[in-house]
């Protein structure tokens, strides 16, 4: 009965491999018209003349809407700074002008053709260092020097700790940006249901944020708007803005008719935001015997146009500037920068990959240039019990156990011997795979590689985290039947399957008794968003909550006994303007991974064969889950790393298809994943929980650029690490022997 710690099948999963299951563009209703949207596949222009009159008397077409169709024209989520339909000036080339509707959506493409726009072009800003500069043209009205947002972190004096030093390595970092390709591209219904509320049938992430931003779009009581989400295709961060949400809203509600909306790949992938690619300038200094003194870091976010997310993955890229280390003397600077590039915001991490990978990448070349073993460098430095952030306060929740989940790591990869002979870089007594390998095939040749995180959980920063639950106790001596009503987004990661887990633990019934009610605004309240891998602690302690006040109605015989229960997190403190002191967060998740890969010499490819990812989740809930989680993080990190490859030049999208932005395939993924889940109970998690859906992905590029490295002798400070760009590496440190 105890459900808890145990790899139940997912509620979901029959529905989902029958096909039952209905995602936002399996739905058809009757009478429903079909909706394009023109883009302006320009980056930067200025619209001189916009005409719709051949498409509005075009075949089938009910109705063609531009920016002066919009109540409210402004929607975002970090700030409303992004205009729903674009009226004169454009900024980027997922930019919507004008929304067609039509009886077929052959019609409504055909119609959409048919709109004249005259631009003026104008030349757009795409290199942020550009944009910073001073007297560079503003892309934003609202935002002076292009510069969005500015963290500043200072901690110590690193002009003292630079003093210190007995070793300073200075790097220069890059990393790209990224596609959340989901499964599923944008798509979706909407209509007027029967008590007149324009309702949206849609993927998303947080529904009543979805609600918040289609009310204040359209200019309604929020009461008039409801947002269902049905299956979801996966998300990445790539739903936490708005999409199709408020234009399906907008031509419903002119119309009074079901409207359909389903983008192709290439809309998708121009249409939403992709992963801030970031420059990361970066100096570290340690003492002799392996102590870090001070580390010096600036961060330039491409940030495009709008806000977005923004805020919340530049506070994580400043936070984790120093990696998961307690560092006496830190100065970071980290700046969100407005572009006519892609839209940028969240995804997966939130700009805790792109620091860390400047962090950990300078934790392995200060490990080289010491001669100590990376691990042990690590053990030396990493945050513990007790250890000041860069923020200058202790890590809260339950124990910092990276030291453990480094162990761990270190035992379960088989990490040669720390401290003595047979570590990295003269590891064959370690790892005999090394010269297996290399006698299959003289130009294969193995590497090895380390790197550890922590990620936080929540939206943090002074953000109110909150999430809602209610719970109904049906039957008569004994407790029959559990609904649970919640808002979680239920985006493929099994976040339903996990919230019935925990309620029914928490009224001791068995798991078949829980049914789950979710995901519409109507009956439910905000849960928060699935995001920053803060559901199954937050949302699961909402569920604690009304589940404790539901049983104490039940034992007072109340029948059915029904309790609501809104879980407001410990509080936590946005960044001092000054020197960025600040509780940033309400808890951590801890990972630490070690690969192993192959580097062919003659054609530069990198294999990923082996990866051991060691995850501190507080508490495994449904340890099945959690493999997947990390499974997936490892893949998706491998492709940002490794596979993806995402091209703009001139603020244009160059890699719109899947055909030419390449995911990593069956035959690339690794041939080996081992997925350790640690167990040290966060204090405030419910059962003990951290949450972990982000840290696995983290990790993993610092770790395979340290395995190249260790391969070949070269460091590649950028990503991805395409054929190329390897074998030049390779080449360079060549010449220099
Ligand atoms: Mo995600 S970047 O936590 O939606």
């Amino acid at each position: 009965m105890t459900s808890i710690g145990e790899s139940i099948t997912r509620i979901d999963a029959r529905a989902k491999v029958t096909g039952e299951a209905a995602y936002p563009g399996d739905f058809n209703l009757p009478g429903q018209l079909w909706m394009q949207v023109l883009f302006a596949r320009r980056p930067h222009a200025r619209i001189k003349r916009l005409d719709i009159s051949k498409a509005q008397v075009a075949p089938g077409v009910a109705a063609v809407f531009t920016a002066r169709d919009v109540p409210v024209n402004e929607f975002g989520l970090g700030s409303k700074d992004a205009p729903v339909l674009v009226k004169d000036k454009v900024r980027w080339v997922g930019e919507k002008i004008a929304l067609v509707v039509a009886q077929t959506e052959k019609q409504a493409e055909h119609a959409r053709d048919l709109i004249a726009v005259e631009y003026e072009d104008l030349p757009p800003m795409t290199d942020p260092s550009a944009a910073m500069k001073p007297g560079a043209a503003q892309v934003h009205p609202a935002y002076a020097n292009n510069v969005m947002k500015h963290i500043p972190i200072r901690k110590g004096d690193v002009e003292k700790g630079f003093a210190q030093a007995d070793v300073i390595i200075e790097g220069e970092y890059h990393t790209p940006a990224q596609e959340h390709a989901y499964l599923q591209p944008e798509a979706g219904v909407a209509y007027i249901d029967e008590q007149q509320r324009v309702t949206v049938v849609v993927a998303g992430q947080w529904a009543h944020e979805d609600q918040e931003q289609i009310a204040h779009a359209l200019g309604l009581p929020l009461d008039k708007v409801r947002v269902i989400y049905p299956a979801i295709g996966g998300a990445f961060g790539g739903r936490e803005d708005m999409s199709v949400q408020i234009i399906l809203a907008l031509a419903a509600l002119k119309l009074n008719r079901p409207i359909k909306i389903v983008w192709s790949r290439e809309e998708s992938m121009i249409g939403h935001h992709k992963r801030h690619p970031m420059w990361l300038k970066s100096k570290w200094g340690a003492t002799r015997d392996g102590k870090i003194v001070a580390a010096q870091v600036e961060i330039i976010a491409d940030a495009g146009p709008y806000m977005y997310t923004s805020p919340k993955v530049l506070g994580n890229a400043a936070f984790g500037a120093v990696g998961p280390y307690e560092v006496p003397n830190v100065r970071v600077d980290a700046y969100a920068v407005t572009t006519n590039n892609i839209v940028t915001g969240a995804f997966r991490g939130f700009g805790g990959p792109q620091a860390h990978f400047q962090a950990e990448t300078q934790m392995n070349k200060l490990a080289e240039k010491l001669g100590i073993d990376p691990v042990e460098l690590r053990l030396k430095n990493v945050l513990r019990e007790g250890s000041l952030l860069s923020t200058q306060t202790p890590l809260p929740g339950g124990p910092v156990s990276l030291p453990q989940v480094i162990e761990t790591c270190v035992k379960e990869f088989g990490w040669g011997n720390k401290g003595t002979e047979g570590t990295l870089g003269n590891s064959e007594n370690a790892h005999p795979e090394r010269s297996e390998a290399e006698s299959k095939n003289a130009s294969l040749i193995t590497g090895f590689g380390f790197a550890a995180a922590l990620k936080n959980i929540g939206f943090s920063f002074g953000y109110p985290e909150n999430a809602w639950a209610k719970v109904e106790l049906h039957g008569g001596a004994e407790i029959e039947k559990v609904f649970v009503h919640h808002a979680a987004a239920e985006v493929g990661q099994g976040t339903h399957t996990v919230l019935a887990q925990m309620a029914a633990n928490a009224v001791g019934v068995s798991i078949d008794k829980v049914q789950m009610i979710v995901s519409d605004t109507a009956t439910t309240q905000s849960a928060g968003s699935v995001s920053a891998s803060r559901m199954t602690y937050m949302g699961g302690n909402a569920i604690k909550g009304a589940c404790e006040a539901a049983l104490e109605k039940w034992n007072d015989e109340e029948r059915p006994a029904i309790a609501e229960y809104k879980y407001l997190a410990p509080p936590t403190t946005n960044f001092a303007p000054e020197d960025g002191k600040s509780k940033p967060n309400v808890a951590y998740g801890y990972v630490a991974q070690a690969v192993q890969v192959e580097v062919d010499t003659e054609t530069g490819q990198v294999r990923v064969v082996r990866v051991t990812s060691v995850d501190d989740v507080g508490k495994a809930i449904n340890p099945n889950l959690i493999q997947g989680q990390i499974e997936g993080a490892v893949i998706q990190a491998q492709g940002w790393t490794i596979q993806e490859n995402f091209q703009s030049k001139n603020g244009q999208v160059l890699t719109p298809s899947l055909s030419t932005y390449l995911i990593p395939g069956i035959l690339d993924i690794p041939d080996r994943v081992d997925s350790v889940i640690v167990e040290h109970a966060d204090s405030n998690g419910p059962w003990g929980v951290r949450g972990m859906a982000e840290m696995p992905f983290i990790p993993l590029a610092p770790a395979i650029v340290a395995a190249v490295h260790d391969a070949t002798g070269a460091w590649i400070d950028e990503l991805p690490l395409t054929p190329w760009r390897v074998l030049e590496k390779i080449k360079a440190v060549r010449q220099k022997i």
